[in-house]
C-alpha cells in the first residue's frame, strides 16, 4: 500500500465514521428540547399571562440589575433560574414574593417600582419557563440558596453508560495519528 492511500484512510475512515456518531450526538445531548415561550402561561383572575409578556416585564423591572437566570446576570440575589421549582409552581406566592419583596434583605418591593398585580403573573409565566430551559443539567448541584447553602439537589453524576463516546473518540482519534506516523516512517524507509 503507498504512503497517500494509507494517509487517506487514515483519515478518511475515521471522519465517516464521525458522521452518524455526530449526528447521533444533536439526538440524544444538543436537540432543542425547550418549550415555546407562547404556550408557557399562568393565569390570574380568568386572564392568561405568557412567558414572552413575562419576559418583557421581567426585562422593564430590571430584575437582572441584581438576579441572574441561566448564570446571566448580577450576582447580587439568587439565580433564579429554577426559583419556580423552589416555589413549588406556587404562581401566587412566587408574584405576592416579587410585589412585596423582603427590605430587610435587599429584594426591593416592586410593587413600590410601580408593578402591578397583572405584572407579577406576567414575570411568574416567564420564571416558568425560565424552570423548563433545558439546561443540559446546569445547575448541577442547584442554585445558591437565599442563605448561601446549596439546594438539597444532589449533583448528576457522570454516567457509565455515556462511556462508549469517550472510548470511540479516543480510538478514531489515535487510529489517525498512528495512519500519519506509519505513514511517515514508511516514507522515512523508503528514502534510505
Ligand atoms: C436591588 C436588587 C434586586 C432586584 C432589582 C430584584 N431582586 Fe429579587 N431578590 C434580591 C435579593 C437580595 C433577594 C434575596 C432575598 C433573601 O435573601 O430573602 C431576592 C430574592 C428574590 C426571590 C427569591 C429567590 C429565592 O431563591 O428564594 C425572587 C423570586 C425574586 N427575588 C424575584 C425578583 C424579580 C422577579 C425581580 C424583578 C421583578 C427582582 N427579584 C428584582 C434582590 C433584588
Amino acid at each position: 500500500m503507498n504512503n497517500l492511500r494509507l494517509i487517506i484512510i487514515g483519515l478518511l475512515v475515521p471522519s465517516i465514521l464521525m458522521i452518524p456518531y455526530s449526528i447521533l450526538t444533536f439526538y440524544t445531548d444538543f436537540a432543542n428540547k425547550n418549550p415555546d415561550p407562547f404556550q408557557i402561561t399562568v393565569s390570574f383572575k380568568n386572564k392568561s399571562y405568557d412567558a414572552v409578556e413575562g419576559k418583557k416585564a421581567f426585562e422593564q423591572y430590571q430584575c437582572m440589575d441584581c438576579h441572574a437566570i441561566v448564570g446571566n446576570g448580577g450576582y447580587f440575589a439568587p439565580d433564579l433560574t429554577n426559583v419556580y421549582k423552589r416555589t413549588a409552581g406556587n404562581d401566587a406566592l412566587l408574584a405576592n414574593f416579587m410585589l412585596l419583596g423582603v427590605v430587610s434583605k435587599g429584594m426591593p418591593p416592586m410593587k413600590d417600582r410601580g408593578m402591578n398585580e397583572e405584572d407579577s403573573y406576567r414575570v411568574v409565566a416567564f420564571l416558568k419557563y425560565a424552570n423548563m430551559l433545558d439546561t443540559n443539567g446546569w445547575p448541577n448541584s442547584g442554585s445558591w440558596d437565599r442563605d448561601g447553602s446549596l439546594d438539597a439537589a444532589s449533583p448528576e453524576k457522570l454516567n457509565p453508560r455515556n462511556m462508549w463516546q469517550a472510548v470511540t473518540g479516543i480510538l478514531f482519534f489515535n487510529l489517525m495519528i498512528f495512519a500519519v506516523i506509519i505513514a511517515y516512517e514508511r516514507e522515512k524507509e523508503a528514502k534510505v
